[in-house]
């Protein structure tokens, strides 16, 4: 009997751990930005008045998705860029971050705050996206 409850534990938990719904990403997405971006971006994604831009309600984020996806991947962001009307001349740095967490992270960032977005960013597109 013991037997039996402990393969369906098992068998319960590889389920879920195989399972890529966007909430799951999400969940760990959060952990993530806490440990990655919170110090710049914020608790609340509002960034740092002229210094760091908001990925909150982001337009840049939303009509650059796949260069933002890039920052997070190769180097960063350098130079001028303009969020929400606000410009903004900083620098993100590259964070060593592994495909699979940069999903997540996006995850994350495009379902919070009143960001929506209707598509789950997979690990294999972030893999795919070349420099
Ligand atoms: C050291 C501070 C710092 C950290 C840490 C950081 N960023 Fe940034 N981020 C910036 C700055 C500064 C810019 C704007 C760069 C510029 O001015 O060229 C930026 C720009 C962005 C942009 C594009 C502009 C926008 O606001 O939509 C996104 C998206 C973004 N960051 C997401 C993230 C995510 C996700 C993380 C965590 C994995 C992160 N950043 C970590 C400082 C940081």
């Amino acid at each position: 009997m013991r037997f039996i409850t402990l393969t369906i534990l098992l068998l319960a938990t590889t389920i879920s751990a195989q399972d890529e719904t966007l909430s799951n990403s999400i969940e760990r997405g959060k952990l993530l930005y806490e440990d990655f971006c919170v110090r710049c971006h914020m608790p609340d994604g509002k960034g740092q008045k002229d210094i760091i831009p908001p990925i909150a309600k982001s337009d840049f984020l939303f009509k650059h998705m796949e260069e933002s996806i890039k920052a997070l991947k190769f180097g960063g962001i350098d130079g001028e860029i303009i969020v929400n009307g606000v410009k903004y001349n900083s620098r993100m740095e590259k964070m060593g971050l592994y495909d699979d967490e940069i999903a997540d992270i996006m995850n994350y960032t495009l379902n919070s705050w009143g960001n929506k977005y209707d598509k789950i960013i997979k690990e294999d597109y972030v893999k795919s996206l070349k420099k």
